[in-house]
């Protein structure tokens, strides 16, 4: 029997009790799935680390700091894990900062700010490349003591400047720019063309630079750009780059000390196929960042998430009914688009691979959820093993934009959240219930 497609470290299958079940790293997920319930998300540490050893390594000859993007799996656990890997973070708002401060052991921010300090050792790499960040967001980060703001508009750099100077805090900035490169992904993660809300236009940032100088608190520093996410390409990030290069010469002309370049994230990660060498990924990626900028002496700063943490991790759901409606045979498993969006936002394809092989006979399915839209579901059409009620399936790479993006629509609690080391698998997030569902919530009388 061919076995289904797998994710080395992260699952591959094992045996016992002669049959063929998937693991995650040496922990069975039939086990976890009976102990934590599903739909559960499992993540593999050994993936996590050995992908963040590729980006180390494919940079090692540049002086780089790779600052994961919070976004694509914000768990306090793998904030920690990663920063236990030397990484810094990209955040994009106060609650992004809030959590990598907290995965770092700091306190509070209100207490920190008497303690003076604390947060400053915990914040040091920290990079704030939010689209819109409120005063608030911006004096949490300036009292935390970030590395750098990457700004996108003119009224963001004049509210930093007053909000650094009412609270007498320095910081350094970068202006995110709109290289105007078109990257070949889905329209709603493409960023980088003129059009798009973010970054500022090539042609406005020597006169935003200028501007920033003159702020009292503010150090002109780096020069940002990211151009959308799951690009496959490699030359999309190399024009950038060039037009990247050629800006951080015309501000240094101009008198400005760039000392960064911040090259955002949007490395792509193959969903189809499972045998993609990630470290020969990452050194064509780091070829196309980094030779445009050869001789420049800037820091590189990364902005990978995908990447990172993407095909570590898994949905694991299980199949509550079957039943066939027409010509469609439908498999109804217990998690749904509040878990996993991807399908339905992005018509994305996660590959589905059963937890148990068994069947050898296959048939055409559509996996979907309980929730009451038709654009609730994994996989349309799609060729599987024959699946019964009550078996478990795994949905692969669903360790990036999975959890992050999960919600409650249909009152569902979200999903719990595990991460395996070799043998042992911990609970980083419990089950949401139904009262932590309605908690904020009043029966008011109108
Ligand atoms: N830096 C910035 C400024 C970003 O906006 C993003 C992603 C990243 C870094 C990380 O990009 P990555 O390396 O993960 O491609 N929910 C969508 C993806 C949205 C990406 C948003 N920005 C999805 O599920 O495909």
């Amino acid at each position: 029997m061919s076995e289904p497609p797998q994710r080395p470290p992260a699952f591959v299958y094992g045996s016992g009790r002669g049959q063929r079940s998937l693991c995650c790293e040496q922990v069975p997920l039939a086990k976890v799935a009976e102990r934590f319930g599903t739909p559960l998300y499992v993540y593999s540490s050994h993936s996590i680390r050995e992908r963040v050893r590729a980006f180390h390594q494919a940079f090692e000859k540049v002086e780089h700091t790779v600052c994961y993007s919070v976004k694509a799996n914000s768990n306090l656990s793998i904030l920690r894990l990663l920063s236990d890997l030397g990484c810094g973070f990209d955040v994009v708002s106060g609650g992004e900062l809030l959590r990598v401060l907290r995965s770092k052991g700091a306190p509070p921010l209100s207490r920190s700010v008497r303690q003076g300090g604390i947060h400053r050792r915990a914040a040091g790499n920290i990079v704030f490349s939010g689209v819109g960040e409120t005063v608030d967001e911006m004096e949490a980060a300036l009292r935390a003591g970030i590395l750098i703001f990457n700004l996108e508009s003119a009224s963001e750099l004049e509210a930093l400047a007053a909000c650094s100077a009412r609270l007498k805090r320095n910081a350094l900035v970068a202006f995110r720019v709109n290289p105007d490169v078109p990257a070949d992904t889905h329209p709603y993660i493409s960023t980088g063309l003129h059009e798009h809300k973010f970054g500022v236009p090539l042609h406005q940032a020597i006169e935003l630079y200028a501007r920033a100088a003159k702020m009292k608190y503010l150090q002109v520093a780096g020069v940002s750009v990211h151009i959308g996410s799951q690009i496959m390409e490699f030359a999309p990030f190399s024009a950038a780059m060039e037009r990247v290069a050629d800006l951080v010469r015309q501000l240094r002309a101009a008198g400005h000390s760039i000392e960064y370049v911040d090259a955002g994230g949007g490395l792509g990660i193959n969903y189809q196929d499972s045998s993609e060498d990630f470290p020969k990924r990452v050194s064509a990626y780091t070829q196309a960042v980094t030779k445009p900028l050869r001789g420049l002496g800037v820091k590189l700063l990364l902005e990978p998430g995908r990447c990172v943490v993407g095909p570590a991790g898994a949905l694991i759901t299980r199949v509550l009914y079957t039943k066939t409606n027409g010509a469609t045979k439908f498999i109804i498993v217990d998690a749904a688009m509040n878990d996993l969006i991807r399908p339905s936002l992005y018509q994305a394809e996660h590959q589905i691979i059963p937890v148990q092989v068994g069947h050898s006979r296959r048939e055409l399915v559509d996996v979907v959820g309980p929730v009451c839209e038709s654009g609730d579901f994994f996989a349309r059409g799609r060729d599987l093993p024959v699946t019964n009620e009550g078996e478990l399936l795994a949905i692969l790479d669903a360790g990036a934009y999975g959890m992050s993006l999960a919600s409650n629509y249909n009152s569902r609690p979200r999903a719990a959240e595990v991460l395996v080391n070799g043998k042992s698998a911990k609970l980083i997030r419990k089950r949401e219930t139904i009262s932590d569902v309605i908690r904020a919530e009043v029966a008011a009388l109108s």
